[in-house]
């Protein structure tokens, strides 16, 4: 038996060292989460994606009574980018979260359906996609590329 060691890297900073488009793109998710619809969790998301041709495209998380009918919004603002964008790369993806009727932003991070959707997303476009999660106290987790989440992930048909 052989053991196989997987490392991944995730960059830990605070809000202020972001550079403006980060923080920008930090402050999009934060404004569309007040929208979300989460009457089941009380766990209001925003996920906001900045695409290569500039736009910011954004979106909350939309439940269902039927939970698995629910939907995050990683994949509802990938989703909506890849429909209505179809030639321009999502390269920098930014999500937020508070829980109902607190101040702080809780500490999220992508589900392994919306990781499969990230990755479908580098697969289509052939690029890298950034992730910033904004977590308690102005602390920021910056991910590049979906494989340092997503290490051994489904890929393709063929092999
Ligand atoms: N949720 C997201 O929208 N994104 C995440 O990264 C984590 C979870 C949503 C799904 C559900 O509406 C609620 O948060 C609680 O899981």
């Amino acid at each position: 038996m052989k053991k196989v060691e997987v490392k991944t890297e995730i960059e830990e900073l605070m809000l202020d060292e972001l550079n403006s488009i980060e923080q920008n793109l930090i402050s999009r998710a934060q404004e569309i989460s007040k929208q979300a619809y989460a009457p089941y969790s009380g766990f209001h998301v925003g996920a906001a994606v900045l695409l290569e041709n500039g736009e910011i495209l954004q979106s909350s998380n939309q439940e269902n009574v039927s939970f698995p009918t629910g939907v995050c919004a990683e994949r509802l603002v990938l989703g909506y980018a890849g429909a209505n964008f179809p030639n321009s790369a999502p390269i920098m993806l930014a999500v937020v979260a508070q829980r109902g009727g607190e101040e702080t932003w809780a500490g999220v991070s992508p589900c392994g359906i919306c990781r499969q959707t990230i990755n479908e997303v580098e697969n289509r476009f052939q690029k890298s996609v950034t992730m910033l999660f904004l977590g308690p106290n102005g602390l920021v987790r910056r991910v590049k590329g979906i494989s340092q989440l997503l290490p051994l992930k489904f890929d393709d048909l063929k092999s």
